[in-house]
Parts: C-alpha cells; sequence; structure tokens
C-alpha cells in the first residue's frame, strides 16, 4: 500500500514540476516587445581569456546597460584560452555580462575557435552551460553551430523574424588553395531547406531574417575593390582574381582597412540568400578594425569592428553592434555603432579607471580624428549607399 501511495506521490509531483520546466524553456523564447521592439547588440572578437582585459569587461558592461538589448550575438573568435577548464572559464567570464543582466544570448564559432585542444562540439555545451541560445541544428553538416532564432511577434501569434547563425569554419580544408575557410555546402542546403520550412509555416510569405557569421564572403569584396588587370597583391586575390588592394571609396560607409574574406568561395551561400529572398542584412567579425556598412543587392553588409583589446583593436573603430528592429516594417532596421570613444566620454563611465585604460583626453582626439575622417568619406558616398 506504502508503495503505491509513493507512487502515486511521485507521479502528481512530476505532473506539478513538468509546466516549471515548459515555463523556463518559454522564458527563452525571443519576442518583440509590447512597443514592437526588438534590440540585438553584437559583441565581436572578444578574442581573450580569463581573466579578461578590463576595458573589455567594462565596454560589454556599459553598452548592455546603455542599450537594454533583448538579445546579444557573439560573432566568433571568442576564447582563445587554452585547455578545457580554462576555455570554461573564459567562457564564463565572456558570458557573465549577459547572466548578470538575465539576457539572452547567441553565439557563432570563428576561426580562432576550437583551433586548440577543445573542440567546437565541447566549446558548445559549455556556452549552453551559462545560458546559450545557439544549438547545433544538424550535427551531420560541416561546422559546428549553424542554426536559427526564431523571434516571435508582440502578441506571440507567429514568428515575425528570424536570425540564422553560421559556422564559416577556420582554414581551406584543400592546402593548395589556402586561406580562410567559408560555409560548406551542405551548410548552404540546410539553410535552404529550413528557410523553405519557415516559409511554408508562415503561409507562403519568408520569414525576413538577418544573418550573423564570423569570416564574411567573398562576394562583398568582389563588390568593393576595383579588379587588377596586370599583377596582384599577396592577400588581394578572391577566386583567382586580383583585386587592388584600395577599395571603391564611393561603395560603403566607415572604415575597411582588411579584406580577410577567403581565397575562394564557389559554393553559393551569397546566390542562395539572394534566391530565397529573406535576409535583409548580414553581419560579419573576424576583421577586427573594419566598421564598414555597404549594400549589394538590396542586402546590407555590415562588418562589426572588435568589443576586445586582447588581441589587436583600434581605437577609432572598437565598440560593439547595436540593431534595432521595429514589427511594424521588417524590410528594414536601425543600426548604429556604440564606439569606445563614445562610451569612455560618457560622464558616469568606469572604463578610464580600468588598468588597461587610456586617457580621456586620447579618446576626445580619436573622436574628433573619426568625425573628420567620416566627413571626408562621405564626400565620396554614393548616396543610394549610405546605410544607416
Ligand atoms: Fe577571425
Amino acid at each position: 500500500m506504502k508503495k503505491i501511495i509513493s507512487l502515486a506521490l511521485a507521479i502528481i509531483l512530476t505532473l506539478c514540476i513538468a509546466p516549471v520546466v515548459s515555463s523556463a524553456e518559454g522564458e527563452k523564447t525571443l519576442q518583440f516587445d509590447s512597443d514592437g521592439k526588438f534590440k540585438i547588440m553584437i559583441f565581436a572578437d572578444v578574442q581573450d581569456f580569463d581573466p579578461l582585459v578590463e576595458t573589455t569587461v567594462q565596454l560589454m558592461n556599459e553598452c548592455l546597460d546603455k542599450a537594454e538589448p533583448d538579445l546579444v550575438v557573439y560573432l566568433g573568435d571568442i576564447s582563445v584560452a587554452t585547455g578545457d577548464e580554462k576555455e570554461r572559464k573564459t567562457i564564463q567570464a565572456v558570458t557573465k555580462p549577459c547572466v548578470d543582466r538575465d539576457i539572452p544570448f547567441a553565439i557563432v564559432f570563428g576561426n580562432h575557435d576550437g583551433e586548440r585542444e577543445t573542440s567546437r562540439e565541447k566549446l558548445l555545451t559549455y556556452y549552453q552551460e551559462f545560458g546559450c541560445l545557439t544549438t547545433d541544428a544538424d550535427p551531420d553538416i560541416f561546422g559546428c553551430g549553424t542554426s536559427n532564432l526564431e523571434i516571435k511577434s508582440s502578441d506571440g501569434k507567429k514568428t515575425a523574424f528570424n536570425l540564422w547563425f553560421f559556422d564559416s569554419n577556420a582554414t581551406n580544408p584543400d592546402k593548395e588553395v589556402g586561406g580562410y575557410d567559408y560555409v560548406h555546402e551542405d551548410q548552404v542546403e540546410w539553410y535552404k531547406k529550413t528557410a523553405e520550412e519557415l516559409k511554408k509555416a508562415n503561409g507562403g510569405d519568408v520569414v525576413p531574417s538577418m544573418l550573423f557569421q564570423h569570416i564574411i564572403m567573398t562576394e562583398v569584396y568582389e563588390r568593393l575593390y576595383p579588379k587588377m588587370p596586370l599583377f596582384s597583391f599577396k592577400d588581394y586575390t578572391m577566386n583567382g582574381v586580383a583585386y587592388f588592394p584600395v577599395p571603391f571609396f564611393n561603395r560603403h560607409s566607415g572604415i575597411i582597412l582588411e579584406p580577410c574574406s577567403p581565397s575562394f568561395n564557389s559554393v553559393g551561400q551569397w546566390d542562395a540568400i539572394v534566391e530565397t529572398g529573406d535576409v535583409i542584412a548580414t553581419f560579419f567579425g573576424h576583421d577586427h578594425v573594419n566598421d564598414f556598412r555597404a549594400e549589394y543587392e538590396d542586402i546590407a553588409i555590415i562588418n562589426v569592428p572588435t568589443v576586445g583589446d586582447q588581441a589587436y583593436s583600434d581605437a577609432i573603430s572598437r565598440g560593439a553592434g547595436l540593431i534595432t528592429l521595429d514589427e511594424k516594417d521588417l524590410s528594414t532596421f536601425e543600426y548604429e555603432m556604440m564606439y569606445m570613444f563614445d562610451m569612455v566620454l560618457e560622464e558616469d563611465s568606469k572604463i578610464p579607471e580600468a588598468e588597461d585604460a587610456r586617457s580621456k583626453a586620447y579618446y576626445w582626439f580619436v573622436r574628433l580624428f573619426r568625425n573628420m575622417l567620416d566627413g571626408i568619406h562621405n564626400i565620396f558616398l554614393a548616396k543610394e549607399n549610405e546605410y544607416h
């Protein structure tokens, strides 16, 4: 009899707990707020190890407190620690600013993630341990973490927007070609299949989307750099075509100093997103000092510079990206850079007190220099390519 009562109590207890689990999962649902807005903050290339550089942590904290985003995306090359436990501790430190504020976050992997002792698959379990929303949607396809996250409308009745996360992998497996890797064919096929499923579930209309990926696609540079007919420079040859090392000034705004795209991309990722017609904007990291914006075939292309200072950074572009979506019109979006030189100069900023900080006067000068640079660049900027 006692056994029957215990069993009955166990069943009742299980039934009582089940809605809590379901509710905990429900809290992770991304949704437009009651004003119809959804904000995404991007931290690119933290590329650090525990303990993190002090100004990096403070910059992330202050950007989060100022913008109060609904989601943070870490855009690859995140931890560069060596060994399982050190990687885990670094991941804990990097994600702490989000965890402390209960802000959901997602990641994509960069070429430096998983290049030491710990695999990308194991790193992903560490991120998930701290609440990361990213999954490896299809473990059979190339890389790790290629996936998507849907954002529900403010009334919660439908999927209003979608976010694609691609693993752009590390180095080209074909050693003869060399250079950085790219999104492989099976990943592109997964994207096409999943986009089709989303479209079907949305009554036959594509779900407007954004794409997040660490290494940029070669197609972007094919558009932004003039071709060289006679000779080539190292690092400026893509798909067998040589390019001049200075980009067209009128095809982009912002800074573009590093063209570190793969030297080869034949699998048609760009064509796939154009053909599918769901992606309104693409965001890339990897090139720490680039913060350029451009537009190609009606798709915005944005390179987010590094937020961190451990690897290499430049005071004229270091910071975090901030996207604001409005569900009233999801064919467009707002984007701004929260630059370190502006954040340092905020009245209550604690960044100047950090061990590795520079003086406020230095950042006043940087801001002045940057404004002057943008002013000169704007003279060359073609009207149709302005993206603010
Ligand atoms: Fe990178």
